[in-house]
C-alpha cells in the first residue's frame, strides 16, 4: 500500500484518523535518513497493529536536542529516500513537519527535564540533549495519539527515559523496545553511520567488537566485563573514546564492582570527527 506523505498536524490527523475506527495504531519517531534499523521498527509497529492497524512513522530532525557546534545543520535529510523505506517496511502515515509547524511559538519556553536518569553518560557528554529529546517525544506522542510507540535499544538510555516519562506522566501509550540492527560485521547502523570514510568505517569496529568481548566475560562479574572491554579497545586506531561504562538500567548509574543482573555495556567514541554510540545488554553473573 502507500504511505500518505503530510506535513502539517492537521494533515496528518486527517491521513491518520481518517475516521472513528477502534483499529490499534503505533508510531515510529525518527530524525530520517532511514536505514534498516529504522525500518526494524517499523516491521515491528506492523506486525503489532496488524494489516488492519495504522502505523505512522514521524521525520524530524529536532534542533532542541542539538548543542551548540554538533551535527544540526549537516544532519542527513532524504526524505524521498525516507518516504519510500517508511512504505516498503509497513508505514500507512509519514508526518514529515518543519520546525514552525511544531514549534509554531519558537523555542518552547515550557520544556521537559529528563532528571538523574539523563544526567550520566550521554546526558554529560550532551548537555540539554534529554531535555530536548523528551520534549519533542512528548508533542509528537500528544499529536500522533498512538496506542504504541516504538524505539530502538540502540539509544539505551533515550529508551530508558521515555519509559519513565511514560511511568513518571501517566502517557497513555506502550512503549516498545526493538533490539538493534547490525551490519554483519558488528557495525551497529546508525544515520551517521554515512559521515564515515572507508578508514573511519573499518576503525568503528573496534567499538562493537569491544562490546561483545565484555558481553563474553559477564559470567566473570563486572569488573571483568570492564577489563575485557577496556583491552579490546586499547590500541584501536583512530578512536577518541568519549565512555565504556557497564551501566545499571534502572537507574542508568554506573553499575558497581559487585553488581549482578541485568546491565547494559555502553561505548561512545568519535570516529574521525563523527560521534557514534553502541550498547549491549548483559547479564552479569
Ligand atoms: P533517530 O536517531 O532517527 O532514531 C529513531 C529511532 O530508531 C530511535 O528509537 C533509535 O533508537 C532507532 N534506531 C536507530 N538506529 C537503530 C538500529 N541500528 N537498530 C535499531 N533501532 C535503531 O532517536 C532519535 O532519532 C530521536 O532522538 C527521536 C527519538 C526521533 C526524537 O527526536
Amino acid at each position: 500500500r502507500k504511505a500518505e506523505l503530510t506535513r502539517t498536524v492537521e494533515e496528518f490527523e486527517a491521513a491518520f484518523w481518517p475516521d472513528e475506527q477502534p483499529v490499534d495504531n503505533a508510531v515510529v519517531m525518527t530524525m530520517g535518513a532511514l536505514h534498516d534499523g529504522h525500518a526494524a521498527l517499523i516491521r515491528a509497529a506492523r506486525r503489532q497493529v496488524g494489516r488492519d492497524g495504522r502505523v505512522a512513522v514521524t521525520v524530524f530532525v529536532n534542533p532542541l536536542q542539538f548543542g551548540a557546534g554538533e551535527d544540526l545543520d549537516r544532519y542527513p535529510r532524504t526524505l524521498d529516500a525516507d518516504l519510500a523505506l517508511a512504505e516498503e517496511a509497513g508505514a500507512d502515515v509519514v508526518f514529515a513537519p518543519t520546525a514552525e509547524e511544531v514549534y509554531p511559538n519558537g523555542e518552547p519556553q515550557v520544556r521537559l527535564a529528563a532528571g538523574p536518569m539523563g544526567a550520566g553518560f550521554e546526558g554529560a557528554s550532551r548537555p540539554g540533549h534529554f531535555d530536548g529529546v523528551l520534549t519533542v517525544v512528548a508533542k509528537l506522542l500528544h499529536i500522533t495519539d498512538p496506542d504504541f510507540a516504538f524505539f530502538g535499544e540502540k539509544d539505551a538510555q533515550q529508551l530508558a527515559l521515555v519509559r519513565r516519562m511514560v511511568a513518571d506522566l501517566d502517557f497513555d501509550v506502550e512503549i516498545v523496545g526493538v533490539p538493534t540492527v547490525r551490519e554483519e560485521d558488528g557495525l551497529a547502523l546508525s544515520s551517521r553511520n554515512r559521515y564515515l570514510s572507508e578508514d573511519e568505517r573499518k576503525q568503528a569496529l573496534a567499538l562493537s567488537r569491544a562490546l561483545f568481548a565484555g558481553r563474553d566475560a559477564g559470567a566473570e562479574g563486572a569488573t571483568a566485563v570492564r577489563e575485557a572491554a577496556t583491552a579490546a579497545l586499547a590500541g584501536a586506531d583512530g578512536i577518541t573514546l568519549d565512555y565504556l561504562a557497564l551501566i545499571d538500567p534502572d537507574t542508568f548509574t554506573e553499575a558497581p564492582d559487585d553488581f549482578r543482573g541485568e546491565a547494559v555495556l555502553a561505548v561512545a567514541a568519535k570516529v574521525g570527527s563523527t560521534r557514534l554510540i553502541d550498547n549491549v545488554g548483559i547479564i552479569v553473573r
